[in-house]
């Protein structure tokens, strides 16, 4: 067992950092402010290769491991969550096209995905069917060569941008969660309609809204994986994803964690730094032991991948782990900070309302709990 990085993985790490600090942080708060989509980050992002670094090179990606993915979206995080989010739900696209798809399917659309110059999406939330993934109504019916996609989904991330959208839809409606497969959409298709963009709050650069699917006819091979395979396609895919909202809550964490540790050494109360009371110690103790246990909780999970391995439970108490001490941290850098904490002039506030969707998004803390429980007790 070894907890030191690989070089590879330093340099990686070297890398996204000093890219963040340069192209990404700076601008966080105004993308907060202005709650529009961070374009001109994600095209240097993909001048830069963020896109492609956990992917083979046969496709243009890095060849690098999930650790790297991890330390990829850990060291966006802490410059902005609406950036490394967009990266995240981008590889929920991406991953399952590698890891399911064809030769035809891969060559056809990986190059362009790994490269960054298209974006892609994952779309299995509905209105009805958020943590009850197997309940989405949303069908596609064979009719000669063509998948016909009734339905809408709902808090897609990467909804109105994504070039590429893989939609889990009912192709056996009777048959539960082995009656769903997965298709890969190309936006532009007819009947595919872009609806509303929600007003979050929190991750406000993240473009997340609703897809109509109208009658939408999609061309057979277009198909992921096999009939009835979707729910376990779409399931293998959260699993990184899950591993990937624990690095944002590491990321996001560090974050409060920097500001919080500047302002107790600048701020004087009582004739010294407030850094100098042991009430704001031991705040800032519980941070970087809990950031260091999130940390090796990611490492773990993504290391499991690479192994090969099913990480399936390491993944769950990743993410579970990192987005509450997320929140928790953030939320006691707020204590530090005092009133400024709660003003919008310093960005600990931001850092709290974007850490939040962390314990919903990809697997509400409550499903993940009962994932790790039912594997624990079984
Ligand atoms: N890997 C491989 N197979 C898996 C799996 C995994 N991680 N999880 C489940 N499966 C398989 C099971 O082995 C089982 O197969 P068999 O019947 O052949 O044994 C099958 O899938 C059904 O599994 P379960 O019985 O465990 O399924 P369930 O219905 O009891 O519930 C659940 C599972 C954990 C509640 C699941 O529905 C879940 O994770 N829900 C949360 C969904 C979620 O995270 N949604 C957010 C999506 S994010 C989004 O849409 C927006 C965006 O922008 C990304």
């Amino acid at each position: 067992m070894n907890f030191k990085l690989t070089t590879e993985q330093e340099m990686i790490k070297k890398m996204v950092r000093d890219f963040t600090e340069k192209e990404v942080a700076p601008y966080d708060a105004e993308i907060d402010r202005k709650g529009e989509f961070p374009w001109e980050i994600i095209k240097k992002m993909s001048e830069t290769g963020l896109f492609g670094i956990s992917f083979p090179e046969e496709y243009g990606g890095a060849g690098a491991d999930a650790v790297c993915e991890a330390i990829t979206l850990e060291e966006l995080a802490r410059g902005s969550g609406s950036v490394s989010i967009t990266l995240n739900a981008h590889m929920l696209c991406a991953h399952p096209i590698l890891q399911f798809g064809t030769e035809e399917q891969k060559k056809k659309y990986l190059p362009d995905l790994v490269a960054g110059k298209k974006l892609g999406a994952f779309a299995l939330t509905e209105p009805v069917a958020g943590s009850d993934a197997a309940g989405i109504q949303t069908t596609a019916t064979l009719d000669g060569d063509e998948y016909i996609l009734n339905g809408q989904k709902t808090w897609i991330t990467n909804f109105s941008v994504a070039d590429i959208v893989l939609v889990a839809a009912k192709t056996d409606p009777k048959a539960g969660p082995k009656g769903i497969s997965v298709f890969i959409v190309e936006k532009g298709t007819p009947g595919f309609i872009v609806g509303d963009k929600e007003d979050k709050m929190g991750i406000r650069g993240s473009d997340t809204g609703e897809l109509i699917f109208d009658n939408c006819r999609i061309p057979r091979e277009n198909l992921l994986g096999k009939e009835g395979q979707g729910f376990k396609i779409a399931m293998v895919a959260l699993d990184s994803g899950r591993f990937g909202i624990g690095a944002m809550g590491v990321g996001i964490a560090q974050h409060a964690m920097e500001e919080a540790i500047k302002y107790a050494k600048e701020r004087v109360a009582f004739g010294k730094p407030i850094a100098k009371f042991q009430a704001v110690q031991f705040m800032i103790a519980d941070m970087a032991m809990e950031i260091q246990a999130a940390r090796n909780l990611v490492y773990q999970a993504a290391f499991k991948r690479d192994n090969g391995e099913r990480f399936t439970v390491d993944a769950a108490m990743a993410k579970l782990f990192a987005s509450e001490i997320a929140m928790k941290t953030t939320k006691n850098a707020i204590q530090i900070f005092g009133g400024y904490g709660y003003s919008r002039e310093y960005p600990v506030e931001r850092l709290l309302r974007d850490a939040k969707i962390l314990e919903i998004g990809e697997g509400t803390s409550e499903i993940l709990r009962m994932v790790i429980g039912g594997s624990v007790l079984r």
